[in-house]
């Protein structure tokens, strides 16, 4: 057994090595009935990371199988919304990782001046920090007007939470320097205003973002866009997934469109890398050939 820190609780799972060939058509069974009873695919998500998971909800509901996890996910909703809750993991910030932003600004947005309605999509765009921050941006260089933006999440409860606009409070300070940090030429603070204890964006920055419950591993295209932001999300993808969400974004793509994806993240190795070429290697901007 190894412990595993999870939101602040020690979890016990089985040690890596001691992954016995039980465990494993466990996990694989619980997976495939998890996708089979209500759509969402996790079979391509990384195995040791949707395994912390599993033990995670099998000692929170306190159990001690993946089989007796599995009894309870098909038959009690509420444990099936708590699993799936585990497995969207939703960190996120206003302007995370401030020098994407920088580069967004100054190597792509020169680039996008040109048209007449720019088509951004965020996939996995969580609670909305990111997409609020690319409206902040596009507003500063005066191309939000004619900028849609769509944000996607597989997670209904993220999207909802999106929607409303609201910031934590105690992370105010430290979205103001990423704000600053990514070449902000303003004070953050504009853009929000305090509502009953809340920080609430600004309306005519969420006017323009349409919302949507999209799941990367099962979904498809659903419009041309200029620009296509997932940030944080692939991590959590085995190679077959990152694949085929690389064929997506390169389907979604108009040509010579822009791909944005993580620090930890990358086109190298996959799939559709001779497709893009690199407008910076260390941002994770690319930016398709043809
Ligand atoms: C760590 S957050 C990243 C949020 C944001 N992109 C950022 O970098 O701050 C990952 C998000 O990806 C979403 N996600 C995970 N698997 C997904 C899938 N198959 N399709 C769409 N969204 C997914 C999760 O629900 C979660 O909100």
């Amino acid at each position: 057994m190894y412990n595993y820190n999870y939101q602040d609780r020690i979890i016990m799972v089985p040690a890596s090595e001691d992954i016995d060939p039980l465990e494993q058509i466990e996990i694989e069974l619980f997976l495939e009935a998890l996708y089979r009873h209500c759509g969402f695919d996790f079979r391509n998500y990384v195995f040791q990371s949707i395994r912390r998971r599993i033990w995670h909800r099998i000692h929170a509901e306190n159990l001690t199988t993946v089989s007796g996890l599995q009894e309870k996910v098909l038959h009690d909703r509420s444990v099936l919304n708590k699993i799936l809750a585990d497995f969207s993991i939703n960190v996120t910030e206003m302007f995370r990782d401030p020098s994407f932003f920088l580069a967004f600004r100054q190597h792509v947005v020169p680039l996008l001046r040109d048209f007449d309605c720019i088509r951004i999509w965020h996939a996995g765009c969580s609670t909305g920090e990111e997409v609020y921050s690319m409206a902040i941006l596009m507003h500063e260089e005066g191309l939000h007007h004619k900028t849609r933006y769509y944000a996607t999440d597989m997670s209904a409860q993220v999207v909802e939470a999106a929607k409303q606009r609201a910031l934590p409070i105690d992370r105010l300070q430290a979205y103001s320097s990423n704000y600053l940090l990514a070449g902000g030429t303003r004070s953050l603070s504009d853009y929000f205003s305090f509502q009953h204890g809340q920080a609430v964006i600004h309306p005519f920055l969420s006017e323009p973002i349409l919302f949507a419950q999209h799941n990367l591993a099962v979904d498809h295209s659903f419009n041309e866009f200029h620009v296509i932001v997932c940030r944080n999300v692939m991590i959590y993808f085995n190679s077959a997934l990152q694949n085929r969400v690389h064929g997506l974004f390169y389907d979604s793509l108009i040509s010579s469109g822009f791909l944005g994806l993580g620090t930890r993240e990358s086109i190298a190795y996959t799939s559709h890398s001779a497709l893009y070429k690199e407008m910076d290697p260390i941002e994770k901007l690319y930016r398709k050939i043809g």
